[in-house]
């Protein structure tokens, strides 16, 4: 019997965690009266601060979203020529190369946990490579030793889109100290917001400098512009959440793998239906909550799944699907030919995300398991 309570109000996949607005008020007054907006301010420098003690890594380079911080991180590293990713993430990771003028180069996924294979990273090299792009996708880590081997035998950069990454450690330390650089996403949608948001990850001082005149124009100095940077300053409101948001991470983590742990016992038995295993030596984020679809085990194909949800009120979303190879702009490079990503077109063909986020209540959790078992 499906629960009557899922016809009335709507579910979505997830929901931006937000604090209680009087815990922000102190901080807009004093945005107020200092009248400091962007360009570094005081919160933004607490900010890179705090984030770096709290993420367990060098240095933080704080950006107005996710994707300027990709963008950027490629131009840091002088990456040009071909880049080796994967067709298993959100469109701004390849699209990321796209505004550098590089050419992508998609490799296939392990069907572990969804992240580039790196037995076929090898296999895509070419004169042409200089660097690895990879994304831990749901938050769980790539085969990081392993990609680092194969970046040193070819002498490649590695560039992690860590978007879905916050927080995450991984073999006993910040799983952003892992490559030449990784980049954040805090969109709403992400495990910490500051509404939109992001940063760059990086090891060294001199890096952290490059970093912060090219998201200011180039500007060195007064007089000085060293490279055609942009614009990708975080501002002050998006600091002060940051900071606010950052007091009530491991609450709201605790309350989300109280969820994963709902859908993991809930969905143990459902034959047809899989979800993927804990990441290894990982303190995971529990950031997304996929379940892989068998038509010929469950009866029903995954759009069938996903329609019935949504009949339910319930909006799960199909992420990675399309993989980014199939949109047009991709499309036509040798490397996104179907045959060449077996791994992947077979993922994404049955994932479905399902809600998660801390405010999702328990007997929500316990409703999807139920619908999904009902068929
Ligand atoms: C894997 C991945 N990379 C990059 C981005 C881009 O981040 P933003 O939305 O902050 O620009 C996102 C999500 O939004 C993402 O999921």
């Amino acid at each position: 019997m499906e629960n009557p309570k899922a016809n009335v109000t709507p579910t979505y996949v997830t929901q931006p965690s937000l604090p209680e607005l009087e815990e922000f008020y102190p901080y807009l007054q004093k945005i107020w009266e200092n009248k400091i907006l962007t360009n570094n301010g005081p919160f933004h420098q607490q900010l890179e601060k705090e984030l770096a003690v709290f993420l367990d890594v060098p240095y933080v380079s704080l950006f107005a979203n996710g994707t300027l911080a990709l963008v950027t991180a490629l131009q840091v590293l002088r990456i040009t020529g071909e880049v080796i990713t994967t067709p298993y993430s959100f469109i701004a990771t390849t699209h990321s190369l796209w505004w550098n003028n590089i050419k992508p180069v998609f490799a296939d996924i392990e069907s572990e946990f969804g992240n580039l294979d790196p037995e076929k990273i090898e296999a895509a090299i070419t004169p042409k490579t200089t660097a690895i792009l990879p994304v831990h996708v749901y938050g769980n880590p790539c085969k990081v030793k392993r990609i680092q081997e194969i970046a040193e035998i070819y002498g490649l950069k590695v560039i992690y889109d860590a978007a879905h990454c916050f927080g995450v450690k991984h073999l006993g330390q910040g799983i952003c100290n892992f490559g030449d650089l990784s980049i954040l996403s805090f969109h709403a949608t992400k495990v910490f917001n500051t509404m939109e948001g992001g940063a760059i990850i990086c090891h060294d001082e001199g890096t952290k400098r490059r970093i912060d005149y090219l998201k200011n124009f180039g500007f060195a100095g007064e007089t000085t512009v060293v490279a055609p940077g942009i614009n990708s300053k975080m501002n002050e409101m998006q600091a002060a959440l940051g900071l606010v948001q950052l007091k009530h991470y491991q609450t709201n983590i605790a309350k989300r793998k109280n969820i994963a742990d709902y859908y993991r016992q809930g969905l143990l038995d459902v034959k047809g239906i899989t979800v993927l295993a804990e990441p290894y030596e990982t303190e995971s984020n529990y950031a997304y909550f996929p379940i892989f679809v068998n038509e010929r085990e469950y009866g029903l194909n995954r759009d069938q799944l996903y329609d019935k949800l949504k009949q339910n009120k319930i909006f799960g979303r199909r992420y990675f699907y399309p993989l980014i190879s199939e949109f047009s702009m991709y499309k036509g490079l040798d490397s996104a030919k179907p045959d060449n990503l077996p791994v992947a077109e077979k993922m994404a063909d049955k994932v479905i995300c399902l809600p998660i986020y801390p405010d999702l209540e328990i007997e929500t959790a316990i409703n999807i398991c139920r619908i999904i078992k009902s068929k």
